[in-house]
């Protein structure tokens, strides 16, 4: 294969972001907002990468030499230096795993609707679509379905070695889609398989911190009072185990309060922003019936509960009138996909 194109969900945490790091469960699921990468095998020793402007709005390509050692980037792209970090190590954990030893050139086009760093999944998207190209490229991947858990497995180590620590959550539920419930310690990401819709509006808004920073912040809370930190990681674990029975027992109105109460925990590990906390209130004001931060906090993913579809129009318009972006009604079943 000479040229391919992998189209990649992002995601949403559910339930258990932070304390998945400590070892707790946690449920994410894929939502229907896809990154697509296209990927050309280049005849020059080099890495050529193209970013669509939500990626990026300072940088539109860039090209590697095989042989760097030093990305050169102005400081104010840094963020475009650290998804640059995601590519180049998903190429070499790849080839490692290949065995191939050839200086290989590539050339990648990435199209992302959604900007990074919003706890919406886009690293570990990137991540998984360019180890998915780079498979394809040199000729291993005819069946995604037989690949899928190597490439959870590759992508995050990628996401180990870029960011130090990763829970397995984003890069396995991307890689295998769905609705998931994640045993990061196995790791295992098993599909909470359920035919309704589960109607939930998905949203973001500007976010203050990276998400090292933002759990460098919760393990000083565990540091400070292990006993009350260990206390509220068991709270969490229970939301998680009931919130697995609520989705299996298409319990809405469950899932909305437990959804509320994990918001409360993450309060109490001080990741939550005022304008997320207004914001969520307001929600459940218009009819939410659960409401709660995603990902690792300080502004950046969301999620209201509704009692019914009908409901989501009503609660999308709420969170734009308050300055949030809606991307999503609903949730999905795609993982990572070859076109
Ligand atoms: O990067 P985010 O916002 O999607 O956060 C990920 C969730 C954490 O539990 C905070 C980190 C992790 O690796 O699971």
């Amino acid at each position: 294969m000479d040229e391919v194109t992998v189209k990649v969900p992002t995601k949403i945490t559910l339930f258990g972001e932070h304390a998945v790091i400590y070892g707790v469960p946690a449920i994410a699921s894929t939502i229907p907002v896809y990154m697509n990468i296209k990927g050309k095998i280049f005849s020059e020793e080099v890495i050529s990468i193209t970013f669509s402007n939500k990626l990026s709005t300072s940088l539109n390509n860039i090209t590697i030499r095989r042989d760097r050692e030093e990305i050169q980037l102005r400081s104010d792209i840094v963020i475009i230096k650290k998804l640059l970090n995601y590519i180049l190590t998903s190429i070499d954990l790849c080839e490692k795993e290949l065995g191939t030893t050839r200086n290989r050139g590539y050339s990648l086009i990435i199209d992302s609707p959604l900007p990074t760093g919003i706890g919406l999944g886009t690293s570990a998207a990137t991540s998984v679509g360019t180890i998915v190209v780079c498979l394809a490229l040199n000729g291993y991947i005819e069946n995604i379905e037989d690949y899928r858990q190597d490439i959870a497995k590759m992508a995050w180590n990628v996401e180990k070695t870029v960011q130090g620590v990763a829970s397995p959550m984003d890069t396995y539920t991307i890689t295998l889609g769905g609705l998931r419930y994640i045993e990061p310690n196995t790791p295992k990401a098993e599909l909470i398989d359920i035919d309704d819709q589960i109607p939930v509006i998905v949203g973001y808004t500007n976010r203050k911190n990276t998400t090292a920073e933002l759990v460098r912040k919760v393990r000083k809370l565990k540091e400070k009072d292990e006993i009350i930190f260990n206390e509220l990681l068991n709270i969490i674990k229970t939301i998680v185990e009931n919130a697995r029975k609520a989705f299996l027992n298409h319990d809405i109105e469950t899932l909305g309060v437990l959804m509320n109460i994990n918001h409360g925990v993450l309060q109490s590990l001080g990741i939550v922003d005022m304008t997320h906390d207004t914001l969520l209130h307001m929600l459940r004001n218009a009819g939410a019936i659960g409401a709660k931060t995603s990902g690792a906090g300080s502004g950046g993913a969301f999620l209201a509960l509704a009692r019914s579809a009908s409901e989501l129009d009503k609660l999308a318009v709420v969170a734009e009138a308050l300055g949030a972006k809606v991307i999503s009604k609903g949730l999905c079943k795609d993982g990572v996909l070859l076109v």
